[in-house]
Parts: structure tokens; C-alpha cells; sequence
């Protein structure tokens, strides 16, 4: 039995998503762009796409951006503010590497970066965030989920407060399937196909009436918002995965949630172990767990032996050994950071599948331990 809780890192694309996409490619080749009876079909597919995605969104379809991944859509939001008149941008310490580095390009060219510490569970603090604004503050960049711990920021309460303080918002909603995708909450905000059982691609939703500079100049697609033709079948892949999962939300999430719980309690039996992260206000799939004195690298190594696939920390980013800024910011004990594991569930964990994992992640732990 292959036991794979890694579904931060990616998640397997749905059946139906598969055959959509294959369709697509099959029936719907011309370019949309093209002025021909072939182009014509395709174009009209793609708005029946986009009407269909901006209305699970509450969004107008003209303030859908496609892109290739979750990190061109927030470079695009960032970046994108390249020529605003204000100069200062707020985010937060748990940001994914994208938040930061497009953020680090501005401040290179002269825009000002604040970066909010969190606290142990990973929620900014709205009154620090309140100080932090200025009279040049043109964004304010939180993600909704953290992806190491599963922290879900309180998006509405720092929209209202954009809002009044005439303050962009930009949220970073990729591990945010499962939460209320309103637009009307966001000014900008970031998903991504894979995180969803759909394929890579990424979308950017950005309000009506904000000038954002393209990144990726060429044919002027999207409106001249990002060159490059659009990717038709993972565009209507995009669309199924998010109607699935918008579909069964709060059955869905509810399942995976108590499968986590299951999780947590069986883990939480072996000795010096501890979860980490919020107690509410947490991802339905989400659980970071210590194991006190173990390398994160040999469990992992160990737990995939048995066919067991976790990661520690940001897992798409893992191979490159960073420490996780994520555990220094919520000031884990410094002896433990290279001990945590996360485990992410999703929609195909099965229960026996979990209680298999506990008996081997117990199994590995004994025996590293020994
Ligand atoms: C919270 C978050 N933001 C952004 C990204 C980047 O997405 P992509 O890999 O599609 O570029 C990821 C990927 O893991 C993520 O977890």
C-alpha cells in the first residue's frame, strides 16, 4: 500500500480533470486567438470557462489572469505594482519564497519591505499590521494557509482594513482550496491547479480597475495583462478541479479533517512528540508534528522505505535544504526545527490508509530511536 500524505506538495490530478484536459486537446486545438471557424470554437470554450470559473469565484471574467504556476500569479501581483505611486509593502514572515523574492526585486528598485513576525500558531497580529501602514503602503501581501503549518490567516478582518486605509490586498490562496474563495475579499489573489487534483497551472484573480504592469510581454493575450496563448486544456482542467472541490466543500474538508485528527492521535501516542501549529483556524488537511531528537531527512527517508511520503517543512522546496523560515518565525525550540514532519491529507486519504501510517511512522520512529 502506497500511503502518500504529501498533498501540500502536490496532489493528484482528479480522473475527470485527466479526460477533460485530454478532450480539450482533442476537440478544441485551434488557437483562440485565431480568426477561423477552429479558433472560433476554442475561444468560445474558453469563455465558457471563465464564466464558469468567475462565478464559483463571485468575480467578473474579465478579472481572471491565467498564468503557468502559483509563483508567476504572485509575481504578477507584486510585481505587477511596479509603477504605483506608493512605494511600501507589507507581508508577513510565513510568506511562501515567491512573496518574498518578488518583494526583494521591488525593494531592490527602491520600494520599502515590511515583514510582520507571527506568532507561535502563525497569525499576524492586526494591530502590528495596522502600524505598519503607511501613507505609501500600496500593498499588503498575507498569504490565507500557510503551507508548513496550516495557519488560516483571518482574511476578512485584513481586507477591512485595506480597504479603509485605501490599501491594496493580495492574498496568496494556494493551499487555500478548501476555504471561502469570495472575491469580493480580495483585491489580488493567487491560486494554483495542482494543489486542487488539477493540472499545473496558475490564476491570478486581480480587481477590476487595478493597473498592473505585465511581466511577460509578447501577443497581448489576457487583455495585454500576460502574453502567451492560453493553455485551453488546463485552463478547463483548472475549471473542473476547482467545481469539484467548490461542489463538496465543507463534506469534503469535514472528512479530511477527522482522518487528520485520527492522524494527530495515533502519531501523538508515541513519546516526545508534538504538534505544532494553530489549534483552530487550521487547515482541514494540515498537521506538523516534532518528533524530539530525530532528523526530519532519516524519517522521511525511512517512512518512504515503507512507502510512507511525508516532507518536512515546504516540500517543494525541500531538495534545496533551506531551514524553514516558517518554524524561526514561530520561534520553534532551535532543537527542534530540524525535527518536524508535515503531513498533508486530501480527498483520496483513505481511513485504513492512516491507521497503516500510524503503525509504521510508530515502526520508524522505534527503530531510529534505538
Ligand atoms: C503557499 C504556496 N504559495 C505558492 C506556491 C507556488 O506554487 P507553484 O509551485 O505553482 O509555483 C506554493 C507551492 O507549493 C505554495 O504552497
Amino acid at each position: 500500500m502506497e500511503i502518500y500524505l504529501d498533498n501540500s506538495a502536490e496532489t493528484k490530478i482528479d480522473d475527470d480533470v485527466l479526460k477533460a484536459i485530454e478532450n480539450t486537446y482533442k476537440n478544441y486545438y485551434g488557437n483562440p486567438s485565431s480568426l477561423h471557424r477552429l479558433g472560433e470554437k476554442s475561444l468560445d470554450f474558453l469563455d465558457l470557462q471563465k464564466n464558469k470559473i468567475s462565478k464559483i469565484l463571485n468575480c467578473k471574467t474579465s478579472e481572471l489572469i491565467f498564468t503557468a504556476t502559483g509563483t508567476e500569479s504572485i509575481n504578477l501581483a507584486i510585481k505587477g505594482l511596479i509603477n504605483s505611486q506608493k512605494k511600501h509593502i507589507i507581508t508577513s514572515a510565513i510568506e511562501h519564497s515567491s512573496v518574498f523574492e518578488s518583494c526583494n526585486f521591488l525593494k531592490n528598485l527602491g520600494f520599502k519591505i515590511t515583514v510582520l513576525g507571527v506568532n507561535k500558531e502563525g497569525f499576524i497580529d492586526l494591530e502590528k499590521l495596522k502600524n505598519a501602514i503607511t501613507k505609501d503602503t500600496a500593498l499588503v501581501s498575507i498569504q490565507y494557509v500557510n503551507n508548513e503549518i496550516g495557519t488560516i490567516q483571518n482574511i476578512k478582518e485584513i481586507y477591512n482594513l485595506c480597504k479603509s486605509c485605501k490599501i491594496l490586498f493580495h492574498s496568496d490562496a494556494c493551499q487555500a482550496a478548501y476555504e471561502d474563495l469570495n472575491m469580493k475579499n480580495f483585491d489580488l489573489l493567487t491560486l494554483n491547479g495542482n494543489k486542487l487534483h488539477g493540472p499545473h497551472i496558475g490564476l491570478l484573480y486581480s480587481k477590476e480597475g487595478i493597473k498592473l504592469e505585465p511581466i511577460t510581454h509578447g501577443g497581448g493575450q489576457q487583455n495585454n495583462k500576460r502574453s502567451g496563448t492560453e493553455d485551453l486544456p488546463y485552463i478547463c482542467g483548472f475549471r473542473l478541479a476547482l467545481e469539484k472541490i467548490s461542489e463538496n466543500k465543507s463534506e469534503e474538508s469535514n472528512k479530511i479533517k477527522d482522518l487528520r485528527d485520527k492522524l494527530v492521535k495515533g502519531i501523538l501516542e508515541i513519546e516526545n512528540t508534538y504538534l505544532i501549529g494553530p489549534k483552530e483556524n487550521r487547515s482541514c488537511n494540515n498537521a506538523s508534528i516534532v518528533f524530539k531528537g530525530l532528523s526530519a531527512d532519516s524519517l522521511i527517508l525511512s517512512l518512504s522505505d515503507n512507502k510512507v511520503y511525508v516532507s518536512s517543512g515546504a516540500a517543494c522546496a525541500s531538495r534545496f535544504k533551506r531551514a524553514s523560515h516558517v518554524l524561526n518565525a514561530i520561534n520553534l525550540d532551535k532543537n527542534d526545527r530540524e525535527s518536524s514532519l508535515r503531513f498533508t491529507l486530501s480527498r483520496y486519504t483513505k481511513e485504513e490508509e492512516i491507521m497503516e501510517a500510524v503503525r509504521i511512522i510508530k515502526k520508524v520512529v522505534d527503530e531510529l530511536r534505538r
